[in-house]
């Protein structure tokens, strides 16, 4: 085999490779849908990818014939004199070069159709959807605050990075911007929509499925763009409610006398006019609510997982961890940081 026939295999093998990582069940991929919505966008990447995959083999296969194959039409004629093909040829490859063409604008058209149908079910779920939930998305550099809104204001949760959703029902993300422009993207679950400051934008989500689907801000917005992550959490009915009226109790006083203590290091210090506990004087309005902070998965929108040592780190350091932030480096005593860091983490 020569050099380009081995560089042709290494590429079609590592294509392979690439979609069979894609494929392998990962928690933010576009083809390893989660929900009706971004099952109808897979379905349509499939068929993109199985229709375009024969065009591109049965090009290949034509060109390879072409250059094979002797030029019997055209080799009998004088080609040295006129460099021009016989009558029969020349009509035989008009009618070649006609219905090629002729394909080629009714597979456009057949993917065009196919795209349309597609954006238009999964945009048109609002109406159709009896039991649809709505959700108040905002995006924040960088991080997303969570809202569920409630005809009952009592009954509203806010939190921060992660949304939790019941499965089978449609979610309505009400979407808006603190800053600048945000993306919500869920590849699991459905399409990108921007957030816009001084607009509201909306999406659906659906999953049909128990899961954890990776979310990614797709619209670059400064520095820690790439660290601007939310879970959607997926879960039945009765998990969910389970969740939303654990999150609708304020936060647990603390009981033992390390933890009261990292109440107080947190109440008077500079925390409070950027964060809220409830059930606490903490009640700042532009960081994420940590009310039930123990309970999430991530720091700083998911850049570390919540762990005593990350969070550690963050407090002392945010700006090591996360250059750019918008969170002040708070001094605080070492004797101080320990029982801190045990409060939070028992706000579950
Ligand atoms: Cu927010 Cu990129």
């Amino acid at each position: 085999m020569n050099w380009s026939g081995k560089r042709i295999i290494t590429c079609i093998a590592a294509l392979g490779i690439l979609l069979l990582a894609g494929c392998g069940g990962h928690q933010q991929s576009v083809i390893d849908p989660g929900g009706p919505l971004a099952g109808r966008t897979a379905g349509l990447w499939w068929f993109f990818f199985w229709l375009l995959t024969a065009i591109f083999i049965a090009v290949l296969a034509l060109t390879l014939w072409t250059l094979t194959r002797r030029h019997r039409g055209i080799e009998q004629e004088s080609l040295e004199v006129t460099h021009l093909p016989s009558e029969q040829t020349e009509s035989k490859l008009t009618r070649v070069v006609a219905v090629a063409t002729i394909a080629t604008v009714v597979i456009l058209f057949i993917l065009l159709i196919g795209s349309v149908v597609a954006g238009k079910a999964n945009a048109d779920l609002g109406s159709r959807a009896k039991n649809a939930m709505v959700i108040d998305l905002t995006g924040n550099q960088w991080w997303w605050q969570v809202r569920y809104d409630n005809p009952d204001p009592r009954r509203i949760v806010t939190t921060a990075n992660e949304i939790h959703i019941p499965i089978g029902r449609p979610v309505e993300i009400m979407g808006r911007s603190n800053d600048v422009i945000h993306s919500f993207w869920v590849p699991n679950l459905q399409g990108k929509r921007d957030l816009i400051p001084s607009r509201v934008t909306t999406n659906w989500i659906e999953a049909d499925r128990p899961g954890t689907f990776r979310g990614q801000c797709a619209e670059f917005c400064g520095l820690q763009h790439a660290h601007m992550v939310l879970w959607v959490i997926a879960e039945p009915e009765d998990k969910f409610e389970a969740w939303l009226n654990a999150q609708l109790r304020p936060s647990v006083s603390p009981t033992d006398s390390v933890k009261q203590r990292g109440q107080q290091v947190f109440l008077n210090h500079e925390c409070i006019f950027c964060h809220s506990i409830r059930g606490t004087t903490a009640a700042g309005q532009v960081a994420p609510d940590l009310t039930h902070f123990g309970s999430r998965r991530g720091i700083g929108a998911n850049t570390l997982p919540n762990t005593f040592g990350n969070l550690g780190g963050w407090i002392v350091d945010p700006q090591r961890v996360k250059p750019g932030n918008h969170m002040a480096t708070v001094p605080i005593n070492a004797a101080d940081l320990q029982p801190l860091l045990e409060y939070l983490e028992s706000l579950k």
